[in-house]
């Protein structure tokens, strides 16, 4: 069902104490009054501990990745059913840091996505192009090649548990955001495709969150498009502070 939801991806940031002060204040000072999802994405070793923290509030917990195997000799790794085993039912796939500095591909996204779903974890689906696509008027292609070759593959049932995150490379970490009305137009794309594969009623109840430099001052205007469910934000989410502001704009 199609929902509004503001997740936080804390990245490689918060160590376990950071953690437990930052899960504090935003139980504080998270609004208690928007209808959305809010969820956060500390790093794997704290993962455990914020699940305990939120239990009883309206907060979920992610995983930033985890592993395409059940399980193995992947040293370093981590599976779906051991997150699954420590309650967390959501994890975020694909992010563009993962794709260029872990080299992975939508081949292997597509595999994650498999073992996520396998395990009913929720799927925080990340794609976006990067600025010389945009140069080149290419975007949209890449987009659609992304979605095809990374979520197309699964069947209807699933997309319940898909959450898509539009975030545009040259607006991650950059300070750059796509403008609201860049925003619009590419959800809307986005939902379109959606639609052609898979029908119109899939197609309008997922969740689509923009990403990319989404802070407390351009929140409101991005969130107000009519194809923009939501967020996924990075460098906001480390404060407390904007991250309730960012989800007050919901
Ligand atoms: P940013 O990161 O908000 O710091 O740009 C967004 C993301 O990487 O999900």
């Amino acid at each position: 069902m199609r929902q509004k939801i503001v997740a936080g991806n804390w990245k490689m940031n918060k160590n376990a104490e950071e953690t437990e002060d930052l899960l504090n204040e935003l139980i504080d000072k998270l609004p208690a009054d928007v209808e959305a999802q809010f969820v956060v994405a500390p790093t794997f070793v704290n993962l455990a501990s914020a699940v305990q923290h939120l239990e009883f509030t309206n907060i979920a917990v992610a995983a930033q990745n985890m592993h395409q195997a059940e399980n193995g000799a992947f040293t370093g790794e981590i599976s779906a059913d051991m997150l699954k085993s420590i309650g967390v039912e959501t994890v975020i796939l694909g992010h563009s840091e993962r794709r260029s500095y872990f080299g992975e591909t939508d081949d292997i996204i597509a595999k994650k996505t498999d073992a996520a779903l396998k395990h009913d974890m929720t799927v925080i689906f990340c794609f976006g192009e990067e600025l010389q696509d945009r140069k080149d008027n290419n975007h949209f292609n890449v987009v659609e090649t992304q979605l095809r070759d990374g979520l197309f593959h699964i069947e209807d049932k699933n997309w319940e548990r898909i959450i898509l995150a539009y975030e545009p490379v040259w607006a991650i970490g950059t300070g750059e955001t796509a403008s609201p009305d860049q925003a619009q137009e590419m959800h809307a794309f986005i939902r379109e495709t959606v639609e052609k594969k898979f029908g119109s009623e899939i197609a309008e109840n997922v969740s689509i969150l923009y990403g990319g430099s989404v802070k407390p001052d351009n929140a409101k205007e991005i969130f107000s498009k009519p194809d923009v469910d939501g967020g996924l934000i990075g460098g906001a989410a480390l404060k407390a502070d904007d991250f309730a502001a960012i989800a007050s704009a919901i």
